[in-house]
């Protein structure tokens, strides 16, 4: 790591195949990212257990998730790519941090207020500290920028709270982070309600594209994308359909709006759906066999997450060594 390059750092959960908008809108800019900063990606195995998990495709869902962030492009010889589980400090960290976190605060997180009404049966005290892990993941890499999607804004901005109140006792511990919010290419809608974003929960199986849908799903969904009942492929209010579908055409095609509409001029949204389908899927054919090539490749990708758990222990153990000291624990 040098020591000038600042520091990027984020998680994704397990649960779920990303789908086309996780794509564009996170996946891709973590690659470029590379180029620029010091990166730590990581599975959050850890997070995803506040929800009860099949522990069989739980495990076979890390795996996975894993093999997806090599496939999309992330180096797992340049950035630091960890399974949190892999590494105890988290855990460890979080247990510190939640005694220089408040009851109150987290009440007022509105995923745990979200998620505990949709789950009532099952309200366990992880779900509601998990604000409290997801500060240490930040705070335990010293990253400087976060790159979150919006409704995670309010926990690194609980993060940078703990942050603070935890330099103001001890002096410099962490470094302040901030959140990166993506100069996202595309925000991509449900291909059925393009009111609503893409969502890795819709019910309706044609709402959403994922990542690893093969080729004839993904044409069949974009075939069947709700649009409006006119006729011309442009960007106008209340075609929100078919801005979505041009706005997801540009990110694959790095097209403009304006060579769109001309390239679809006279033609019916028929083409233009089949030209959008078949641009995805040649977008995700790649990423699709490098995925397919690395899932087959077992001892390639045990030893990724060996040396990822590695690297990551090492820079986080720096920080976790200088709490110790700092909150008064024997130091040996
Ligand atoms: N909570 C995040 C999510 O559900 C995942 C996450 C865990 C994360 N730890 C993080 C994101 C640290 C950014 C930084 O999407």
């Amino acid at each position: 790591m040098e020591e000038n390059r600042k520091k990027i750092l984020s998680l994704i959960q397990p649960t779920n195949t990303p789908h086309l908008g996780n794509y564009l809108g996170a996946m891709q800019n973590w690659v470029k990212m590379q180029e620029e900063f010091d990166c730590a990606y990581g599975i959050a195995d850890l997070h995803s257990i506040t929800v009860r998990q099949d522990p069989v495709k739980l495990r076979a869902q890390i795996k996975e998730s894993y093999a997806l962030l090599i496939a999309a492009g992330l180096d797992p010889e340049r950035s630091i790519l960890f399974v949190q589980g892999h590494n105890p400090n988290h855990a460890e960290l979080a247990w510190i941090l939640s005694c220089y976190t408040q009851f109150g605060e987290l009440s007022r997180m509105t995923q745990f207020k979200d998620k505990s009404s949709k789950h009532p049966d099952n309200i366990n005290a992880g779900l509601f500290t998990y604000p409290v892990l997801m500060a240490a993941d930040i705070l335990l890499y010293q990253a400087d920028m976060v790159p979150v999607g919006i409704d995670q804004k309010q926990h690194l901005e609980l993060a940078r709270n703990i942050a603070q109140r935890f330099n103001g006792v001890y002096g410099d511990v962490f470094t302040m982070p901030e959140p990166y919010i993506t100069q996202s290419t595309a925000k991509v809608m449900s291909l059925q309600e393009p009111t609503k974003k893409m969502s890795k929960s819709d019910e309706n199986p044609n709402a959403s594209v994922w990542i690893l849908d093969d080729r004839d799903t993904i044409i069949r969904k974009f075939k069947r994308a709700v649009t409006d009942s006119e006729t011309e492929v442009c960007a106008r209010e209340g075609k929100d359909g078919i801005v979505n579908l041009m706005s997801i055409y540009a990110a694959v095609t790095d097209k403009s709006f304006d060579e769109i509409e001309s390239e679809f001029k006279g033609k019916g949204y028929g083409d233009f759906k089949l030209a959008v389908g078949e641009a995805v899927a040649d977008k995700l054919a790649p990423l699709q066999s490098e995925f397919q090539r690395i899932s087959n490749d077992k001892a390639y990708l045990e030893d990724c997450m060996k040396k990822g758990a590695e690297k990551a222990f090492r820079v986080s153990r720096r920080t976790l060594a200088k709490v110790h000291k700092k909150v008064g624990f024997v130091v040996f």
